[in-house]
């Protein structure tokens, strides 16, 4: 489980996170959402220590994110950050083969191999593996970004917006596969996404945030309901059941 008890983030004055405690499920795929500036990616780095929090606990796996050895928690959780800024003049499999850092400390093993080409072969990238990651379209990049988070391995796999950039077909497969890791392989993957209908067909429980609280938490069944989102969103959104399940509109 990754918990978080009373988490607390400011930036001088403002304060972004208020005092926020979460539960997420152990090998389920749980989908944060909410509005832009509503704290997603700043609950993320607390949890992933990628940013010090004000106040409060984090726990992954029961390991205190604040007092456990980087390589350690490198081992447990990996996380793809909203923002992939990094040398450009590296091909995709170099860059994929970083995520096996943690394990191979840079001398790869016939292991760490096996699980660069799983996770190549996983999202489609073998034909682009030897390309630059600036000679990329950006829904390539960010899949190749994709590849080296899950050629990690861990349990625990955060992902902030992992559908960005995304076509329609290469999104749904992103969550395919998100789906799969959690099934057939046991992992727990939090994924930030504005996609309500995404969240809505293949989450297992939803996170909604509004101005650093969470608003709501529960199954689909609980969160993609009219009132909920029209309220969370601040407009008029209906949701209608097609083929069992939920997906909204939101258009004027
Ligand atoms: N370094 C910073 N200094 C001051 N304020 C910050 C800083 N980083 C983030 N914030 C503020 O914290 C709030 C939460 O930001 P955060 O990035 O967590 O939002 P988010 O929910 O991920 O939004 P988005 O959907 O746009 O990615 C925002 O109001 C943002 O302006
Ligand atoms: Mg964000």
């Amino acid at each position: 489980m990754i918990e978080t008890r009373d988490v607390v983030k400011t930036h001088g004055k403002t304060t972004v996170l208020h005092a926020v405690s979460v539960q997420i499920p152990e090998q389920q795929l749980t989908a944060i959402i909410g509005p832009n500036g509503a704290g997603k990616s700043t609950l993320l780095s607390m949890v992933s220590r990628l940013a010090p929090m004000t106040a409060g606990t984090a726990t992954v796996g029961g390991l205190d994110v604040a007092n456990t050895a980087s390589d350690a928690l490198a081992k447990v959780m990996a996380i793809l950050r909203q923002d992939n800024q990094s040398a450009l003049r590296l091909t995709v499999r170099d860059l994929v083969g970083f995520g096996r850092f943690p394990h191979s400390k840079g001398r790869m093993t016939a292991e760490d191999v096996r699980h660069v080409d799983e996770a190549l072969d996983f999202l489609q990238l073998n034909a682009l593996a030897d390309r630059y990651l600036d000679e990329l379209s950006g829904g390539q990049r960010q899949r190749a970004y994709i590849a080296m988070v899950l050629c990690q391995d861990t349990p625990y796999i955060l992902l902030d917006e992992p559908l960005n950039n995304l076509d329609m077909a290469h999104a749904a497969s992103m969550m395919k596969l998100l789906r799969r890791m959690v099934q057939e392989r046991g992992k727990t993957v939090v994924v930030v996404l504005h996609d309500i209908n995404f969240a809505s067909c293949y989450a297992d429980h939803i996170i909604a945030m509004k101005d650093g609280h969470v608003a709501y938490e529960g199954g689909p069944l609980l969160v993609v309901r009219d009132e909920v989102l029209s309220a969370l969103y601040g407009m008029d959104v209906t949701v209608h059941e097609i083929q069992g399940q939920r997906l909204c509109h939101y258009f004027a």
